[in-house]
């Protein structure tokens, strides 16, 4: 368990830009430095930021990432990849196809497999063949998810079904500004799984999201907030925040 001395890392910067570029450092630098590196990738309005940067950086051919294996950190239950709801196409079109990566390079979540549970622990075991993930970069749900590791997550869970929160599903369908039904279910990298991973970034910007990376950061971990049990990674999590979702942190933790 965590010990009373925190070895875990936070940076806060001025606003959502810095920290993007902050994160987008670090998936550089993973890019760069490991061959064939194994990465998950968030869904959410905060990345979109880190994408462009991203992006710009593989326009500019500072980053290649033809090298890199992306593992997919959610998707619906049931949902295809040319269903306009699914999450891996909303990562293609918002990064994949503009940093050079091809379909093959990309692991879906089997979401659509006849046994899920086999499915889910065959794809879990792939990431676990590769010794973890070589780095995730999450975002923190305003319920303190992470994927889709809604509340009652436990830090020992693996790649699976979960059942979606009315709010989780709500806070998704503004994604597609409400043109799509979201469905109840979807398939998640558990929170052992990405626990396991070499490097782990938390990215976490605006002021709503202050009071949950408070509880994340500063109540004792527990699967009523997920994100907290990211602790339990020490010195492999960085949290990456600004300064408005940093502004309710004590300032023993904000330092
Ligand atoms: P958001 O979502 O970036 O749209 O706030 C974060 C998440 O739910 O992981």
């Amino acid at each position: 368990m965590e010990t009373s001395v925190r070895n875990w890392n936070l940076a806060v910067f001025r606003d959502a830009g810095a920290a993007s570029e902050a994160a987008a450092d670090v998936v550089a630098t993973t890019v760069q430095r490991k061959s064939n590196p194994a990465i998950s990738l968030p869904t959410g309005s905060t990345p979109l930021g880190m994408f462009d940067i991203l992006s710009a950086r593989v326009a500019r051919s500072e980053i290649d990432f033809s090298d890199v294996d992306i593992f997919c950190l959610d998707e619906y239950v049931g949902v295809s990849l040319d269903d306009p709801t699914s999450l891996t196409r909303w990562l293609w079109d918002a990064l994949l196809h503009r940093i050079g990566v091809k379909p093959e390079q990309v692991h879906a979540l089997p979401s659509t497999a006849f046994d899920l549970s086999a499915a889910a622990t065959a794809y879990d075991e792939a990431i676990t063949a590769r010794g973890g993930l070589d780095l995730a970069v999450l975002g923190l749900g305003p319920n303190g998810h992470i994927g889709y590791n809604e509340p009652g997550s436990e830090a020992d869970s693996r790649t699976r079904v979960i059942s979606l929160t009315p709010e989780s599903v709500s806070q998704a369908s503004s994604y597609w500004e409400g043109a799509v039904s979201i469905p109840d279910k979807a398939m998640t990298i558990g929170v052992g799984t990405l626990l396991e991973s070499k490097r782990i970034v938390l990215l976490v910007t605006g002021g709503a999201k202050a009071e949950i990376l408070r509880r994340a950061l500063e109540e004792p971990m527990g699967a009523d907030v997920p994100a907290s049990w990211l602790r339990l990674a020490g010195s492999r999590l960085q949290v990456v925040a600004d300064e408005e979702a940093a502004s309710s942190l004590s300032k023993e933790v904000a330092g």
